[in-house]
């Protein structure tokens, strides 16, 4: 054992016992609390007081370390720290070759592939030993994070056979963090990595977040922003890179960049950055070599080109395997990769041609470039054909590359699937993305084997999911959207993996073993995606949310009559893109013959997509036994009633999760189960005035407890309409602009009884106003409109519910808010509503 070795052990231990004396949001999965259930430590009574570490590199011995930490939290003993094999029982860790050389009597585990590693209980010499054997170091890691994970599970370690192999070789999370220290898309605070154009000086939590990556396999990390600045190129700033990648190198995590291709030209002082000219070869390839002399072991190149304003190839006329190309030359020799962003389409597509459609676009790019494409370079590919919606179709391109490395892009950060203010737990849709068989050559061929590279045997694949953990204590703002980065992790390493395993392992890690808790957060989480798709947009119209700007709440027309082709071409009549192969768009015609025929006919395409593959009218019939506008509103009517399930399930935890974390949750789902109610009356109040047909129901457009704020007596406030309409109750709200504090308040009607008060506001990130509620001349409560929503305008993204409970109400009460406005909030209001206990 070096010295150095025995300090960074020591390091890693002494910082975790202060750690865990506060098992907090930061620890996410990897708390390591005390075993105290006396059958179950009895599981681990025989597990030897010494490791042995027979490689003397900074990944074993972060596997060490990680080992002495987590038996101190969960058994509490600490281990002793040996190098060579002693004679009592002992935990060997290694990599194959060493394991062998230490002992070459022990049969190793054959077929490990890289990362891969084995689990073994066995006798050597007399004695007992575990061996933790990584094909390479990366899977000593690996091995010691999975043993960690059967302690935290509970589960038995002896006997202990197990080999496990990473399904696919790139499971990579791109960061979409900017320099200055923002985050594109990005929800939960600053960047990790960077601030004022430098990367930071503390990089604690760079490494604590590389620690959280490899506990669930991921090697890789792409730290800036896709739609990258120059800068990341600069001769100063490599070195500063050098830095994250030391902070990663110890959790075997890959450092790589997102890179601008026009670098050779603004950065390199080239009067060219053509992909076909010798000097921004030569230019990319020392740059490359530069790199490479700071991080030896750096990951690649990111690059997205000619998308969304991004310049690329076409600037002369070459193409995106030229592009590609260039770059993946100059990684080669070095071992690097270069990964494309399939993300390429037109987004000043005339709306008014039927025959446009975007979600044919990065197909139309690609397929014909099949082939073309460097051995060490993918095109990266997102889930579905637009962009991250709360449901779409598998891209037809993940089929129609046979000969071209792939990658799959996930996305982790909810950018249209709540953004961790509304729980949406994905592994469930990415299980269904991963499994989905595109039938390429009448084969049966799910997208899991196409990306890994099995189907077509290519040497390249794998996953990347876009996380954009923050600065926040709890990485993503939310603690339960961690099961989103974790489930992401654990599928990328083995997609089989079913999601109830997946929810399961997270849940026990995170929050412990007490069966109502596990039973709870699992139904939450397992729920929760199609609770969201339902009071969203259903039948595959994607997140019905204005795309122009937040992409948060709802804004219907947003979508419609522009040229970014996210189009759901509603009129009086019907709905729907027709992208069928006979009378659409052709799109269809995309996927291979068993997927075609199945979206092409009426009567076999799923309900959930009939609205992404067909146009028809309001009154066509679903498989559902309904017609799609009653579908619609019942959809939003009854997910909206499960989103107000959601706080009160969680609420039965009361005193079974600790304080901080019950109260971050409970907070959350009750500000979600509001803003489920503005999403369900937004998109009603839409599709009943678009299609004049109305709610068999009756619910759609009735509001029988409200009163608009518009209605009531008003001092101070005055009345604004709202853009758009739908987005607050009634088109319109008021607005306290110029008072120091106005008020609104109207006469309870209704007969005595204790009553719940619905206040409905809009929360603007420009100031907190704040808002007191008045019974007669009682103050019955107060707060400040000062949460974190991205929203500086009255609308979908800013309305929010602030609940009363428990009010005694007597008829002819008058019921009166103050609103104070502070900086640009102007405490404006919308409805309230009054419920019968
Ligand atoms: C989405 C997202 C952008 C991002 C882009 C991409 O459109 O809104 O912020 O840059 O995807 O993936 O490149």
């Amino acid at each position: 054992m070096t010295r150095r070795i025995l300090v960074s052990i020591l390091v890693l231990l002494f910082g975790s016992v202060c750690r865990l004396r506060a098992a907090t949001e930061y620890d996410a999965w990897l708390r390591y609390e005390p075993i105290e259930d006396q059958s179950v430590k009895a599981l681990y009574e025989r597990l030897p007081a010494v490791v042995v570490t027979l490689d003397d590199s900074p990944v074993v011995s972060a596997a060490a370390g990680e080992l002495l930490r987590g038996v101190r939290g969960m058994l509490g003993r600490t281990l002793r720290v040996e190098a060579k094999v002693p004679a009592e029982d002992s935990i060997v860790l290694g990599t194959v070759e060493s394991v062998k050389r230490a002992a070459p009597e022990l049969a190793a585990a054959g077929g490990l592939i890289a990362d891969g590693f084995w689990l073994k209980a066995a006798a050597f010499n007399g004695h007992r030993i575990l061996i933790v054997a990584g094909q390479n170091e990366r899977g000593v890691l690996y091995g010691v994070f999975a043993l960690l994970r059967k302690l935290g599970l509970h589960a038995r370690i002896d006997p202990l056979d197990d080999v496990e192999n990473p399904y696919a070789p790139v499971r990579w999370v791109n960061q979409w963090d900017n320099l200055d220290g923002s985050i594109e898309r990005g929800y939960a605070g600053r960047s990790i990595f960077f601030e004022n154009d430098n990367v930071v000086a503390d990089l604690t939590r760079a490494g604590d977040y590389a620690r959280l990556l490899a506990s669930v396999g991921i090697d890789g990390c792409t730290v800036n922003n896709v739609n990258a600045n120059a800068r990341m190129l600069a001769p100063d700033f490599v070195p500063q890179l050098a830095k994250i990648a030391d902070a990663f190198r110890p959790w075997g995590v890959r450092l790589s960049i997102a890179v601008d291709f026009a670098s050779p030209k603004t950065m390199g002082g080239l009067d060219t950055f053509d992909p076909l000219d010798a000097r921004v070869a030569a230019w990319w390839r020392a740059k490359a070599d530069e790199i490479y002399r700071a991080i030896p072991d750096f990951g690649g190149f990111v690059l997205k080109a000619d998308s969304e304003g991004r310049v690329g190839p076409s600037v002369y006329g070459r193409t995106h395997a030229d592009a590609a190309n260039v770059l993946a030359q100059a990684l080669q020799p070095h071992g690097g990769i270069l990964i494309y962003r399939g993300f390429v389409y037109n987004h000043h597509m005339d709306w008014r041609d039927l025959k446009n459609d975007r979600a044919r676009a990065a197909y139309d790019n690609f397929q014909p470039l099949d082939g073309k494409f460097a051995a060490n370079a993918a095109v990266q590919i997102k889930y579905g054909p637009i962009d991250f919606q709360a449901r779409e179709p598998v891209s037809p391109l993940l089929g129609a590359l046979e000969h071209t490395n792939k990658t799959l892009e996930l996305q982790i950060t909810q950018e249209y699937t709540g953004q961790q203010r509304h729980l949406c737990y994905l592994v469930p849709m990415w299980k269904q993305i991963l499994d989905f068989n595109l039938g390429v050559n009448g084969g049966d061929t799910p997208v899991k084997e196409i990306v890994s590279g099995r189907t077509f045997h290519r040497g390249l694949g794998g996953l990347v999911g876009v996380a954009n953990v923050g600065a926040d204590p709890s990485w993503l703002g939310d603690d339960l959207a961690m099961a989103n980065l974790y489930g992401f992790g654990r599928l990328a390493w083995a997609p089989d993996l079913s999601a109830q395993q997946i929810t399961e392992e997270w849940t026990r890690l995170t929050f412990g073993h007490d069966a109502r808790v596990v039973d709870t957060v699992m139904n939450l989480q397992l729920e929760s995606w199609r609770v969201y798709e339902g009071y969203t947009g259903p039948l595959g119209l994607g997140t019905l949310t204005d795309i122009l700007h937040g992409h948060y709440g709802p804004g219907i027309e947003t979508a419609e009559r522009n040229g970014w082709g996210q189009w759901i071409r509603a009129d009086h009549n019907g709905i729907g893109m027709d992208r069928t192969a006979a009378t659409g768009t052709g799109y269809i015609g995309q996927y291979a013959a068993p997927v075609a025929a199945m979206y092409e006919s009426l009567e076999r395409c799923p309900d959930n997509l009939l609205l992404f593959m067909h146009h028809v009218p309001y009154t066509y019939e679903l498989h559902a036994g309904k017609t799609v506008i009653q579908y619609i509103y019942d959809s939003h009517y009854d997910a909206a009633v499960e989103a107000q399930q959601f706080p009160e399930w969680w609420k039965t935890l009361r005193g079974r999760v600790d304080e901080p974390r019950y109260e971050a949750v409970v907070a959350l789902l009750e500000y979600q189960a509001g803003h489920a109610i503005v999403w369900r009356d937004a998109i009603c109040s839409w599709f009943l005035r678009m299609s004049g047909i109305s709610d068999a129901q009756g619910r759609a457009g009735h509001f029988p407890n409200r009163t608009e704020a518009e209605a009531m007596q008003l001092s101070g406030y005055a009345v604004e309409s709202v853009t758009p309409w739908e987005d607050a109750s009634g088109g319109e709200a008021v607005a306290c602009r110029s008072a120091k504090s106005c008020s609104a308040q109207f006469v309870f009607e209704g007969a005595a009884g204790w009553y719940d008060l619905n206040v409905q506001y809009f929360d603007v990130n420009t100031g907190a106003a704040g808002f007191k509620v008045y019974v007669g001349a009682q103050q019955v409560d107060q707060w400040k409109a000062d949460a974190r929503l991205p929203a500086t305008a009255a609308n979908g993204d800013s309305a929010t519910r602030h609940r009363i409970t428990g009010v005694a109400l007597r008829a002819k009460d008058v019921i009166r808010i103050e609103g104070i406005p502070d900086g640009g909030d102007a405490a404006a209001l919308d409805y309230v509503e009054i419920e019968r206990q």
